[in-house]
């Protein structure tokens, strides 16, 4: 379904960027998990824009959940959060009606919904809807970590800019979790913040990279051919606006690697299997092998940029140049991270829960006392 992601753990996303409230519902959530609001709140905090490097339009996120939570845990039934928007100001984007913002959904969500899509403040397309997702996100993290999985996002790149690579991820993952801007290196992240800056001054935007890192993993999630683990996190990372690539492990690097360099070397550490090196980010086969999940995203340069572009008027049918006002993201990347957190959150819970990982879970209490399978991968 369309808005709908996900097969035990569902969630389906709705609402735009101008109209009075967006939300999601999350369905096939266990009951009995902490639903813990202040949790829900900081996350969604880390969402917002700040430090001045983000659109001026910044939305105080009131959220509601309406239904499937009673006295601070899930019920099991349907789980809906509310968040009204408050911050609209729909006259700036009159002149967008004809005229599509190049990069943008404009011209593409017209053609789709045969122009009765709500194109103000780029409608169901706007990065707002990453609001409930964050939300959600909160939700299901906590349900992971109830599992011992952590999952956290640095910007890797933003323009020129690189971070350091992640190293102790138990560490890194810990300092992202407090960042107020995703990077593992403080001067870097003061560099990535000028860098913003500047291109705002010009009247542009810049783009970035988004490195994710998920420890705690089971050996045993994902399924071959059409079902990868790489597979369901790339169709829910490419619902994130603005994300253009995804890599696992070392990715497009791999391709001019030998095999020698490529393969991550198996080996025992006490009853465990492990890999020396991570170059396949986890996954073998499309399925988790028990070694920290590592992928990558590209994020563009923000659509929306003050310099003139051209464009068309698409009442006339002709020519035009767009000079493009209201209140934008110079860079999507800082505040990306999070939303990056929460669709990997919904994809693994999802495995998890699903028959895949009802199977893999039976196989365990079936071999426990037997002798089978003494090396845990898990
Ligand atoms: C958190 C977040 C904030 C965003 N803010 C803006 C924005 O202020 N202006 C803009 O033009 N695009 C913004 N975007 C990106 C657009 O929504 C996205 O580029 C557009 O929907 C077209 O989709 P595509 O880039 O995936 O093709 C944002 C995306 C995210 C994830």
């Amino acid at each position: 379904m369309n808005n709908t992601f996900g097969r035990t753990v569902t969630l389906t996303l709705f609402g735009e960027s101008h109209g009075p409230e967006i939300g999601c519902v999350i369905d096939g959530l266990r009951p009995g998990l902490r639903v813990d609001e202040e949790a829900i709140a900081y996350r969604l905090s880390l969402r917002r824009p700040a430090g001045g490097i983000g659109t001026a339009r910044i939305e105080p996120d009131p959220f509601r959940i309406v239904s499937g939570v009673y006295q601070g845990r899930t019920t099991g039934t349907p789980l809906c959060i509310l968040i009204p928007n408050t911050q609209a100001r729909s006259a700036d984007y009159v002149n967008l009606s004809s005229t599509p913002r190049p990069g943008h959904a404009d011209y593409t969500g017209r053609v789709k919904y045969k122009g009765y899509a709500d194109p103000r403040g780029g409608g169901h397309f706007s990065g707002r809807l990453t609001a409930p997702l964050v939300a959600a996100g909160a939700i299901i993290l906590a349900a992971l970590a109830e599992r011992g999985v952590r999952i956290g996002t640095h910007v890797a790149r933003c323009g020129a800019i690189a971070d350091r690579p992640f190293g102790d991820l138990a560490a890194d993952l810990t300092a992202l979790d407090d960042a107020a801007f995703p990077a593992l290196d403080a001067a870097q992240a003061e560099a990535m913040r000028a860098a913003i800056l500047a291109a705002a001054q010009d009247g542009d935007s810049v783009g970035g990279v988004l490195e994710t890192a998920v420890i705690g993993l089971p050996a045993g999630l994902g399924a071959p051919w059409f079902d990868t683990a790489e597979g369901l996190l790339a169709h829910a990372l490419f619902s994130i606006p603005a994300i253009k690539g995804v890599e696992f492990g070392d990715g497009f690097a791999l391709a001019a690697m030998r095999g020698s360099q490529a393969n991550d070397a198996f080996r025992m550490e006490g009853s465990r299997i492990v890999t020396e090196t991570n170059h396949n980010g986890g996954i073998n086969g499309g399925i988790t092998n028990g070694m920290p999940l590592l992928f990558r995203t590209a994020v563009k340069p923000t659509p929306s940029i003050a310099a003139p572009q051209k464009s068309v008027n698409l009442s006339t049918g002709t020519d035009t140049v767009i000079q493009i006002g209201g209140r934008h993201d110079p860079c999507i990347v800082p505040r990306a991270s999070v939303v990056q957190d929460s669709v990997t959150a919904l994809v693994l819970l999802d495995l998890l829960e699903d028959g895949d990982g009802q199977i893999l879970r039976r196989a365990q209490n079936d071999n426990a006392g037997t002798g089978r399978d003494t090396c845990s991968t898990v």
